[in-house]
Order: C-alpha cells, then structure tokens, then sequence
C-alpha cells in the first residue's frame, strides 16, 4: 500500500492515434518539442515534475520574499546542513544554473575534468568554459545484463591514465553523479566514493559529488553494500556525501521541487568566494540565488522528506515495479534498474537499425504514437560523441503515477517490440551549433 494518498489531481488524457501522428511530425520527431497536453503518460524526466507534499505547500505559504537575508534561505541552508551536511551554499535556479556558478569557478581552458559519466548538462558547462569532459565508468557499466550492484561507480584506473596522458596539474576537478544518470541511473558505492576521493586527494583535484539523486543513491547503498545494512538512508546519505569537497545540487530531483539547485561547500575559501560572487552575476543574490522564497521554503522540506524511509522505498520500489513489468512483456531492459528511471536497450528492441539511423529515437518515437508515452534517448542522438548502447530511458517523476499508469507504460512498450521490424530509422535535418545540447532541439525526420 502507498504510504500517501492523493488530494489534488491532474487530467491525463491519451489523443487518438491521428493527432498524435500529427503532433509528432510538428514537433521534428523530437518529444522535447511536444507540448505536455499531447502527451498521456510523461516520463521525459524525474526533473521538476514530481508531486509535493501538504508540507511542502504549506511551507511555500510561509515563504520570505526578502531579497536580501530572506528566512527561507536560512531554512534551506539549515535544512542542507542537516540532510547533507554542507554547512555553506550558493543557492541558484537549478542545477545547471549551480553547475555555471562551480565549473565556471573550477575550470579553465585545456583543463580535463573527470566524471564516472558527465551528464549532457554538466558535459556542456565543461566543454563551455573549453575543457575536456571525460567520462570514467567502469568495466561493465554498459553491460545491460551484469548484475553488479554498482554499475555506477567511477574507474579510478581509468582517471589514473588519462592523468598520466594529460598532465595532474591539468585535471581541477573530479565528479562523482549519484546516481549515475548517463550510465542507466545505476548507483555508486560508499567504498568507491572513498577511493574516489583518495584519488582526488592524491592528484589534488576538488572533489565534487553531483548529489542529484543522493537519497536514491543511499537507499541501493544500504540495499546492497553490506557495512551499510542496518544504517539509515539518513546517515548514509550523509556519510556519502562526506567524503567531497563541494556538491552541486538540483532541487528538482531528490529536493522534491520543481525548481532550485545549489552549490554546496565546506568552508567560507576562496572557491567559496568565488562561486558567491559568479552566483550573484549569474543567478542572483546569494540568499535567493534565481528561487523565490516559496521555492526556497518548500525545497528545505522537501530535503527532509527525500531521506524518510517510506518515501525512499517507495519511490526506488516503484521504479524497479516498472522494470518488473516491462521484463515481463519481453521488453529488454537494462539490468538491474536504476533509481529514479528505467532504460530500454533499443539495440536490443529494434536489432535491425544500424546506429546511425538512432535506433533508441525510434524507440521514443514509436512509444509515443503507440500509447502517448513520453520517454527520452540517452544514447547516440543525445551524446554523439560517446561510446555508448541506444538507452531509452522512461524517467518517473516522484510521487505522481499510480500502478495502472505503469501497465499502460509497459502494454505500450510491449506493443512497439512486437511490431519492432516494421520500424523505421531516423536522420536528422537540422541541428544546434553545440553537440552536448542536440537532443533537445534537433529535427528528425523517418527514414522510407
Ligand atoms: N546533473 C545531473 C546528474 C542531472 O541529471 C541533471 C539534470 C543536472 C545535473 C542538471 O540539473 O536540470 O536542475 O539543471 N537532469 C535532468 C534529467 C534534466 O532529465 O535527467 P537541472
């Protein structure tokens, strides 16, 4: 039984197939162009689009609008202090908005940054301030079918060569994303969290922890490494996060708001300082940093609440629900899932595409004409430079759909693999200046 019940309520409304045939031609063959009326079942992203709580609202009732030294940042500075254990933030609009304030201050021209696997967000502000983003999974991340528990975790092997290649005075910065949102949403461990900042210790790089989905990450640490079985989500979350120099945040995912990110940091330093002051150019003054009051009040609430147990199970429980579902209709999906999406293997559901015609924006596409399902591709066309499989991913916003949303979500799916030979490729007709950020706004077309 769901340890919540609903009090306020949405209309979904799935069109009949010829509009959204024809909603789909107008958006280019890009979802990201569809408006959220066409769409039945919204799973583009966990990012912003979850459901608060009565607390949250009532919070946002008591929001202090003050420009400067408002209360509302207090209590979100409190609440990041307790939670995560930051004692210092520059507060910005979203986590991009708190990846332009930290990188901007981080990184220079020719520098490499590291990551387990850069998130496009996070690859672009690197490559935006002309640094080498580059990606360090480990062995067996884009092995669908390996049941590693940590399929998130960060090679330090890997980071030592392209060390050794580039040069450890050109290397300012080593991130760790948890979850790991470009290799399936799959967790990191505690011990390789250590390691990592070992490493960065040795080189004497910052080390930064992209604390997105920090709780989830916490939950499949107590689930699976065993020092942490009988700990809280709480104290792990805590503990994880303990072992990095800075944090960048987006509320919108394990803040349960729909707005708000931040960058979170130990001491009042210099990097401090220089993050306050790219914040106040860039996002605002630093106690509201591009949030409102209200956005502020609801997302200390909604830290709170992330780490409680119910809410926690639930949401990485539902999750694995999905992927449950689709496993059974014969739907190949990457193994074991991760905590806030499920990712179909489109090489796997449409082996006849080659991978230059996007076998996975196929996928996103057939999906939506076959159930008015909105998912995303996380592989080529999303990241065209990487080595990576066709990802779709179906991204569930929090404490927003129930179990008959996710049979139609699975009955779809099943329904395009079933048909999987007639589908067509993609090309693509026009496309943005900067790579990092092309499935956003790119135009496809089907391929006859
Ligand atoms: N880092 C990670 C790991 C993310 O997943 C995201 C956003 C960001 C940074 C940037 O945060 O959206 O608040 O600016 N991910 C969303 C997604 C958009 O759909 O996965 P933001």
């Amino acid at each position: 039984m769901r340890s919540h019940k609903t009090t306020m309520v949405d209309d979904v409304e799935l069109l009949p197939r010829q509009d959204r045939e024809a909603a789909l031609a107008d958006a280019g063959y890009n979802v990201f162009e569809l408006a959220s009326d066409a769409v039945a079942v919204d799973l583009l992203t966990d990012s912003g689009t979850g459901t608060m709580s009565n607390d949250q609202w009532a919070a946002m009732m008591r929001g202090d609008e003050a420009y400067a030294g408002s209360s509302s940042f207090e209590d979100l500075e409190a609440a990041v202090a307790d939670v995560m254990g930051f004692e210092h933030i520059v507060p910005a609009h979203q986590g991009r908005g708190a990846e332009n304030v930290l990188y901007g201050a981080l990184v220079d021209e020719g520098d490499t940054v590291l990551n387990n696997a850069h998130f496009d967000t996070t690859r672009a502000h690197v490559a935006a301030n002309g640094a080498d983003p580059v990606d360090c999974p480990v062995d067996g991340a884009r092995d669908p079918d390996s049941d590693d528990p940590f399929k998130g975790d960060f090679s330090v092997e890997t980071a030592r060569r392209v060390v050794e290649d580039v040069g450890v005075d050109n290397v300012p910065a080593v991130v760790l994303t948890v979850t790991n949102n470009s290799m399936a949403g799959q967790p990191v461990s505690v011990e390789n969290t250590r390691e990592v900042a070992a490493f960065a210790d040795d080189i004497d790089a910052t080390f930064v922890l992209d604390a997105c989905r920090f709780a989830e990450n916490a939950h499949f640490v107590q689930q699976r490494e065993p020092e942490f079985a009988d700990d809280t989500v709480a104290d792990i979350a805590r503990e994880q996060l303990s072992y990095a120099d800075a944090c960048v945040m987006s509320g919108k995912k394990d803040g349960l708001v729909n707005a708000g990110g931040f960058v979170g940091l130990r001491e009042q330093d210099d990097l401090y300082e220089a993050c306050r002051q790219r914040g106040i150019l860039y996002e605002g003054f630093s106690t509201y940093g591009g949030m409102s009051g209200r956005d502020m009040a609801a997302f200390a609430v909604g830290l709170r609440e992330a780490v409680e147990p119910p809410y926690v199970e639930e949401r990485v429980g539902q999750v694995q629900r999905l992927a449950g579902m689709l496993d059974d209709r014969g739907v190949p999906v990457y193994q074991p899932a991760g905590g806030h999406a499920v990712y179909v293997d489109a090489n796997a559901a449409l082996p006849h595409l080659p991978r230059d015609e996007y076998p996975g924006q196929a996928f996103v596409c057939e999906l939506y004409l076959e159930g008015g399902v909105r998912g995303v591709e996380l592989g080529r066309f999303a990241f065209p430079e990487t080595e990576r499989r066709d990802l779709v991913r179906l991204a569930l916003p929090r404490r927003t759909y129930g179990p008959d949303h996710l049979e139609h979500v699975a009955d779809t799916a099943a329904a395009v693999c079933e048909r999987g030979d007639e589908v067509t490729g993609y090309e693509i007709v026009d496309e943005p200046e900067m790579a990092e950020l092309r499935h956003f706004s790119a135009r496809l077309e089907p391929l006859q």
